[in-house]
């Protein structure tokens, strides 16, 4: 079976190092340090292979997965339909409204007078978010009643976000720990993947802004079997229903950012792909046949004998970036250490935002690697993950220090 992983950052690399297991993969159009893989700068449309898997939500939101199928293509990852639950939060809560799936209370808005006025009638923490695609960095959180009023002001004025920013949604915010649960969806049938936890602010214990995931781990010691399948029952499967009956065959990844709140998991957001870092920490725990799996559900033929399973070992990824990530990274740096990195034993080195420059990997994103490392369990991956971070540098990287510290 011949693969196209379409992307270009660490989903994508690690993706196309599970399918390459047992099937032939070119990644489009990749980078430079996923160095033993096929690459092709041709656009995926025009690839031959019996299965795409579309890493990031952009070209699924564009309709990207509807032209392959146009063409005959079996393709993982949901048309511009599906893809909606991503590309327009107002749009989500709707579904899962429609649906009751619990989620935080939330009314969407592009007038700023009738944001302004139901945000005073929430109790705080208050929640602004844009309501179109920004990479993860268009939400604000905050207990502070005025910083969320100028946020909502900022964002309907266009300036923040553009045309992705002149609707936002404001919720109530909830507390709790986040969970992240991905199920691999044939249209009708949905079976999870292991869980995992993202770090999204970027500095230690939870600080400053919020990023497209700096580290995650798995197996998530609370992500009990029950709670995985109370989440199956009460988010996952409703949100599939919920499509089909607005007639869209969902065939894909469909991922829920939960938050464990004292009444439940409620969902945070609905993503259309793989996580990414989780990805990175899932991927190498899948046991199995994941390009089997993946093609399976592509068909819309998935079945119990599919269900993923994975290995017993723990994962850690830590997220090295540029500095001024989120917001203005710097790019250009040789990036040094990462034969020595990715020689320790148990440790994967996924490339994101990376060049090549005379020979030279350069840092050309606002995450440039992700380091993972499997182990007997999280205190040993993450020892082993820092191991290999520690080896590996560029003027003025940013990560975070306490990935899985207090698991
Ligand atoms: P989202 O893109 O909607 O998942 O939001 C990004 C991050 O913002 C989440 O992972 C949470 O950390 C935080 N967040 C989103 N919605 C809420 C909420 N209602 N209450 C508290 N935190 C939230
Ligand atoms: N790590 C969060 C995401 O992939 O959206």
């Amino acid at each position: 079976m011949r693969v196209c992983v379409v992307g270009s950052g660490g989903r994508e690399h690690a993706l196309a190092l599970s399918l390459s297991q047992t099937a032939e993969v070119v990644v489009a159009p990749g980078n430079p340090g996923m160095r033993a893989l096929a690459r092709a700068d041709a656009p995926p449309e025009a690839i031959e292979a019996d299965l795409w898997v579309i890493g990031p939500e952009a070209p699924l939101v564009d309709g990207l997965a509807d032209r392959v199928r146009a063409k005959g293509g079996l393709v993982l990852g949901p048309g511009a339909d599906g893809a909606r639950l991503e590309g327009s939060k107002a749009w989500m809560k709707e579904l899962l409204f429609a649906a009751r799936v619990p989620t935080a209370r939330s009314q969407s808005f592009d007038d700023p007078q009738a944001a302004l006025r139901y945000l005073r009638t929430l109790p705080g923490p208050w929640v602004v978010k844009t309501d179109g695609l920004a990479s993860g960095k268009g939400v604000l959180v905050t207990s502070d009643p005025d910083e969320a009023a100028r946020d909502v002001r900022e964002k309907l004025s266009g300036r923040a976000f553009g045309g992705a920013g002149r609707r936002v949604v404001v919720e109530e915010g909830l507390s709790g720990q986040e969970l992240s649960v991905m199920a691999i969806c044939d249209g009708h049938r949905a079976y999870p993947l292991a869980a995992a936890q993202d770090y999204k602010r970027l500095g230690d214990g939870g600080t400053g802004p919020n990023t497209g995931g700096m580290g995650a781990f798995s197996p998530v010691p609370v992500a009990t079997d029950a709670l995985v399948g109370d989440v199956m029952e009460r988010a996952v499967l409703p949100t599939l229903h919920a499509l089909r009956k607005r007639g869209v065959d969902y065939r894909g990844v469909l991922y829920a950012g939960l938050m464990l709140t004292e009444d439940g998991p409620k969902v945070l957001e609905f993503n259309v792909r793989f996580g990414d870092p989780e990805a990175q920490v899932v991927l190498p725990r899948w046991d199995g046949d994941v390009a089997e799996v993946l093609l399976a559900a592509a068909r819309g033929e998935l079945s119990d004998r599919d269900a993923p399973r994975f290995s017993p070992q723990a994962a850690v990824c830590v997220v090295l970036a540029a500095p001024g990530y989120p917001h203005h990274p710097e790019t250009g740096s040789p990036i040094e250490g990462l034969e020595e990195a990715s020689s320790l034993p148990g440790a994967q080195i996924f490339a994101a935002g990376v060049a090549e420059r005379d020979g030279q990997l350069v840092t050309a994103g606002g995450r440039v690697l992700g380091v993972t490392a499997l182990g007997r369990d999280i205190a040993e991956a993450r020892r082993l993950a820092y191991q290999a971070a520690d080896l590996l540098s560029w003027p003025g990287m940013v990560r975070r220090n306490d990935i899985a510290e207090l698991v």
